[in-house]
Parts: C-alpha cells; sequence; structure tokens
C-alpha cells in the first residue's frame, strides 16, 4: 500500500522503507538486473529492439541468444526423441515422457558437430553459438566444435521461461558426470536456479521452497509430486539465490545429500543464508540417509515418506548448535566457552530482530551461561549486507545552500520547466556549493522539451550526484505544474545572483554551524562576515 508510481515522472517511491528510482532502476533492484538487462527487458517488453554501437566489440543482442538457446533446446528435445539409447537412459532412471516434456529434456548426440551442422543449414554465424555457449573454438584456432555430445541434455530456463543454459549429463562413463553452459552475457550461474521457472509454471504452492543439489533431484522429486524444489547449479548456495527465493516464499528448506560432500554444503548454505535472516523468513535443513539424494530416495521410499521427511527437517538453529558442538564435551566448561565462542561471530551476522534475539538464548542456553553475558560479548552487527553506507550527509558533495537544494529540487521534478526559462550568466561567479551541479542541469536541459525525472535520473545513474538527485525526487515539491516550477526557478536564480555574496556565504554559514561544527577557517570566515554586516 505504501509503494507509490507517478507515471508522469516516471518514478516510484515506497512510503514504507523509503526505496525509490525509475523503472530501470527498479528492474535493477527488484530483479537483479544489471543496467543493459534492464533495458532489454523493458525494451522487449515495448518490442523495440535497443540500438547497439558496432565499434564497441562482439557482445550480441541478448534477444539473438535467446532465439540460438531456444532453438537448441528444440534441436536436443529432437534428438532425444529419435535416440533409443538416451530414453532408455532415462526410462531406467524412472523418468516419465511427460517429466521429460515439462522440462524440456533433450539429448546432445554422439557427434561432434550435429549441433553446428543443425545451425549451419539456417546460416547462423558459428560466433553466435560460441557467444551461446554451445561450441567451442578448437585449439588451432579454425573451426568449432559442439560442447556438448553424447549428454542428456537439462535447458536451465530464466524466469520467463527462456533457456539460458544448459546442464549436459553423461550417458556413459566419461567425465565430467555433468558439463554446464559457460558464463555468458545471459547466464550467471551463481544467480540461477534450476527448475524455479517449471516449478512456478505448474503452480506448486510455493511458501515452501526444497534447494536441492542436482538436476535429477529437483526433476524426480517433481515427477513424484513435490515440484516446490529448485536446485543449485553444481555452486554453492549462493546470497542472490537465497534473496530471489525469498522473494516468492517464505520457508527455505535446504536438502543435502547424505554424504561429506552434502554435510559441507549444508554447512555453507548456513553461513550464507545468516545475514539473510529476516523475522518472517524460515529456513530449515533436512539431511538424508547415508549415500542417499533426494532422487534416489524419493524413487526407493515414494512421495509421501519424502513429504514427512521435510516436514520434520531441523530448524536452522538446532544444526548451527548441532554442527558447533558436535566435537565439544558440552558438560565441561572448557567445551562450553569454546562453543560460546564459536557461535559469537555467527550470530554477529544476523541483522537485528526477534530471531537474533531467540537463536541467541537458545545458544545461550546451550552453553549455560545467561544470555545477557553472550549479548555483551558480541560485537554491534554490521551492515549485513556488508556495504559501507554512504555518510548521510556529504558535505563537498550536496547543494547545503537552502536556495540553490530547492532549485535543483525544482529541476528534478520538472526537468522540462528549464527549456521554459532564461537565468544570469553571473551565476557561474555564485560561490555556493552545489552551484556546479545547478548549473550542468540547466546546461544539460536546456534544450530538452520532453523530459521527466525519470530521464533525468537515469542520465545521472553513474554520477556522483545521482543519489542526492534522486532522493530530492522522493520529496514532497509543492509545485503542481511546469509553469509553476519555471515561475518558481527563475525567481530563485535571480535571488542567488542578485543577492551580495556575502550575504549568501554567511547564510550558508549560518545554516551549516546549525547543522554541524565549521572548520577553523569557517569559523574565522563567520566571524569576519558577521563583524562585516554590523
Ligand atoms: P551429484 O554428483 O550429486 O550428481 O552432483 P546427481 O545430482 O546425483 O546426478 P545423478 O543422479 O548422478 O545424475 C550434483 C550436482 O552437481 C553438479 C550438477 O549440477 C549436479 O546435478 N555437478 C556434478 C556438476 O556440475 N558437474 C559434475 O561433474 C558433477
Ligand atoms: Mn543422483
Amino acid at each position: 500500500p505504501s509503494f507509490h508510481v507517478v507515471p508522469t515522472k516516471q518514478f516510484y517511491h515506497c512510503f514504507g522503507c523509503g526505496a525509490h528510482g525509475t523503472a530501470l532502476g527498479f528492474l535493477m533492484e527488484y530483479e537483479q538486473f544489471t543496467f543493459v538487462e534492464a533495458v532489454e527487458e523493458l525494451a522487449s517488453q515495448l518490442g523495440m529492439e535497443v540500438p547497439r554501437d558496432e565499434r564497441r566489440g562482439k557482445a550480441p543482442p541478448s534477444h539473438d541468444l535467446y532465439d540460438v538457446l531456444d532453438d537448441a533446446t528444440r534441436f536436443f528435445e529432437k534428438s532425444l526423441a529419435e535416440s533409443e539409447t538416451a530414453i532408455n537412459y532415462l526410462k531406467n532412471r524412472g523418468l516419465t515422457g511427460a517429466t521429460a516434456k515439462q522440462f524440456a529434456v533433450g539429448f546432445a548426440p554422439k557427434s561432434w558437430d550435429g549441433l553446428l551442422e543443425h545451425f549451419g543449414a539456417r546460416s547462423i554465424h558459428p560466433q553466435r553459438l560460441e557467444d551461446a555457449g554451445l561450441i567451442v573454438r578448437r585449439e588451432s584456432g579454425s573451426g568449432y566444435y559442439d560442447r556438448f555430445r553424447n549428454r542428456i541434455m537439462f535447458p536451465i530456463r530464466d524466469h520467463r521461461g527462456r533457456t539460458i543454459a544448459f546442464g549436459g549429463r553423461v550417458i556413459e562413463d566419461e567425465n565430467p558426470k555433468y558439463l554446464n553452459s559457460p558464463e555468458t552475457p545471459v547466464f550467471h550461474k551463481g544467480r540461477e536456479l534450476y527448475g524455479l521457472f517449471e516449478a512456478r509454471q505448474a503452480r506448486y504452492d510455493l511458501n515452501t521452497v526444497l534447494i536441492v543439489e542436482g538436476y535429477m533431484d529437483a526433476v524426480a522429486l517433481s515427477q513424484h509430486g513435490i515440484g516446490n524444489v529448485v536446485a543449485t547449479l553444481g555452486t554453492a548456495t549462493t546470497r542472490d539465490h537465497l534473496v530471489n527465493l525469498f522473494r516468492i516464499c517464505k520457508e527455505i528448506v535446504f536438502c543435502f545429500d547424505g554424504d561429506a560432500a552434502g554435510a559441507k554444503a549444508a554447512w555453507r548454505a548456513l553461513e550464507t543464508a545468516l545475514p539473510e535472516i529476516r523475522d518472517g523468513r524460515q529456513m530449515r535443513f533436512l539431511f538424508l540417509p547415508d549415500g542417499q539424494d533426494p532422487d534416489s530416495l524419493v524413487n526407493q521410499e515414494g512421495a509421501d515418506a519424502f513429504r514427512a521427511r521435510i516436514a520434520e527437517a531441523g530448524p536452522l538453529s538446532g544444526f548451527l548448535i548441532d554442527h558447533l558442538s558436535a566435537d565439544l564435551d558440552m558438560e565441561h566448561v572448557d567445551g562450553r566457552a569454546t562453543f560460546a565462542e564459536r557461535a559469537k561471530p555467527l550470530i554477529q551476522q544476523i541483522p537485528r530482530g526477534i530471531y537474533r534475539d531467540m537463536l541467541m538464548d537458545e545458544v545461550a542456553r546451550a552453553a549455560a551461561i545467561p544470555t545477557t553475558i553472550l549479548d555483551q560479548h558480541i560485537p554491534v552487527a554490521q551492515d549485513p549486507r556488508g556495504k559501507t553506507r554512504r555518510a548521510p550527509r556529504n558535505a563537498a558533495k550536496q547543494p547545503q545552500g537552502t536556495l540553490v537544494r530547492r532549485a535543483v529540487a525544482l529541476i528534478v521534478h520538472y526537468p522540462d520547466c528549464v527549456a521554459k526559462i532564461r537565468w544570469p550568466a553571473s551565476l557561474e561567479d555564485v560561490p555556493l556549493p552545489g552551484i556546479p551541479l545547478l548549473i550542468t542541469l540547466l546546461e544539460e536541459l536546456r534544450d530538452a522539451e520532453t523530459v521527466h525525472t525519470g530521464m533525468l535520473l537515469e542520465r545521472w545513474r553513474d554520477d556522483e550526484n545521482g543519489p542526492h538527485l534522486a532522493r530530492l525526487a522522493s520529496q514532497e515539491c509543492l509545485v503542481g505544474s511546469t509553469e509553476e516550477a519555471a515561475g518558481e526557478l527563475t525567481e530563485i536564480l535571480h535571488r542567488i545572483t542578485d543577492r551580495a555574496e556575502p550575504e549568501l556565504r554567511l547564510e550558508e554559514l549560518l545554516g551549516k554551524s546549525a547543522r554541524e561544527s565549521l572548520s577553523v577557517d569557517e569559523k574565522q570566515e563567520l566571524t569576519d562576515l558577521l563583524a562585516r554586516r554590523k
């Protein structure tokens, strides 16, 4: 309810959390797109082509890659239908045709140029296939060969269902067992989750989502009706994974294989998860019997037994305490002290809130010390994202003068008012902070007739003043039209230049001294100015 979009300004603001920005900024924050991805997403929604600067190297437009990857997906599906060996392999693993279809599972033929020939026949340039990660350039430098050969192909699809990469599993005894697409302009391994698109598309209840390790684990569970499942792509669980998932679910159940590697992966997941803990987000850990993975287990014991395991998965806090105390003698002071020492840096990473307090209680109880004692030993948590927050006021960069600030604010809210006004040339001589920014804004916008807040903010996105301008845009401006803004701006610009310089400077220093302490030089200057006025 506190999220507002102002279409005329192409700007959004959330009165609840203070987030604000443009449409592009929104996609960058919410979908974790890069700037270019955000531009392309919006352009494609509007059916527009993003022009490319040809001189800027070979980066292909992403939609080209999507087309190629989509085409490859269908090629692999078709070759699966034609390969008895591959079909038998999947049948032996218990996969039904319907599941294979749902996940668009395919097969890369046992050939060095099956895919190359397929695309060659449509005169698609090999460079595009290489950019899509589908073929590899020969060591000799001339010619290419198929990256995926004689493998079951699992397309990795993005939230819109477009194939962005593949995972390929051998069907004979070869290495590596799984081969994944390399990073490409459309595929960033640590960000994507296998099976998320399919889970959403099949409209599973995603209040709880299960994270597993393997492609086949996700596919097998889904086939057994446990479709609220995603798999990491042979990487550890990343913060991006968690942030993305918690946008759609309330609870994550980590499910790792019952082997040493699985146990290690679980602990790494816990460490990654700590800074992401918030009230209302739950995480539990499911440990499988030794030697089992979700695929083997669900095939062996069936969906209901597996569901029961999910229901019984233990909370994050229990795992943390068990893991830290596993090799300690908790009956003795030494063991409990070591335990508390180990827990401290972990608790410290959890943002303050009820969850942290409760976990602290549990840890203190396990260590048999009062919570207050444990709390005293834990330094204040840093910003959970590890970003150093910008100082709230950056005196050197922000216009401090109220008038200058107001002028900038008017321009930010009504950028097209600048084309309607004139300003005195002597503005350049005014020695106030913020004047250079004000002049840059005026000059850039003097010929711009149709420009709105969002465009202005995008133009300044990478500028040091960008955040400052965005903040002004999110504040109330109390002017109702471009004409009104033009009137007030003209008046302000004249007041700034007409007024005697010392007056302005005096006002500036007085204003500043009310907010922060002045430097020795500034104090001297202020004393002089006051004396002169007298
Ligand atoms: P596993 O070795 O546990 O395989 O790897 P799995 O999922 O049980 O596969 P099946 O049942 O033998 O078919 C788990 C995940 O780790 C990644 C893959 O994403 C795989 O699904 N992996 C594994 C690789 O990327 N490369 C490899 O060589 C092996
Ligand atoms: Mn397996």
